[in-house]
Parts: C-alpha cells; structure tokens; sequence
C-alpha cells in the first residue's frame, strides 16, 4: 500500500498507508490527522482539504482541474503546490508522497 506522509502546519509528520483509489484526504481523515476538516466529503465543493504537496512531488501529482482551481479560490495562502486533497488519488505512483498542511482550513 503506498505511504502518504502527511506534516501537520506544526512540523508533526504522519506516515500513513493509504490504499490505491482512495484521496489524499480520505487517507487522512481515516487516521484521524487534524488539519484537514473535509467538509463536503471530497465533492470538492468545500475547499476545507487544501494541502500544499511538496514541490518535489508536484509533478507526479499534477496541478489541479479547473473545478478544483475555481474551488481553491476559497482557500486561504493558497501557493503554487495547493492542492485539494480529496481530488488526488492515491496510487503506486505516489508511494511517498509528502503533503503539507496549512495553519488553517476555511
Ligand atoms: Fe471538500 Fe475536498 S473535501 S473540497
């Protein structure tokens, strides 16, 4: 199962194993790491899963959908490797990935 390290806005860092398919988020909320709230349940239509991937991985994931840009609108200190969580799908691919969590999700 790939391992999605997720590092809390306090430098607190998860290494999780999330199954393929499921979200960055998913992953996140099933292990219960504070930081992102999830509101809408990954329809991204909350933008309250914002997480900044690290700009080494940023290629492997992509930048996101037009969708998903116009709902990041709604985050706050949004940088060039935002991302909302529930719209990365975990694979093989992202054996690794490091996510950083903003201070807050609004
Ligand atoms: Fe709502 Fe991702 S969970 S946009």
């Amino acid at each position: 199962m790939p391992t999605i390290i997720y590092i809390e806005h306090n430098g607190t860092k998860h290494e999780i194993d999330v199954r393929s398919g499921n979200s960055v988020m998913e992953g996140a909320i099933k292990h219960n790491i504070p930081g992102i709230d999830a509101d809408c349940g990954g329809a991204c239509a909350c933008a309250t899963c914002h997480v900044y991937v690290d700009p080494e991985w940023f290629e492997k994931t992509g930048g996101p959908s037009v969708m998903e840009e116009s709902m990041l609108d709604f985050a706050q200190d949004v940088e060039p490797t935002s991302r909302l969580s529930c719209q990365i799908r975990v694979s093989d691919d992202l054996d690794g990935l490091i996510v950083r969590l903003p201070e807050n999700q609004h």
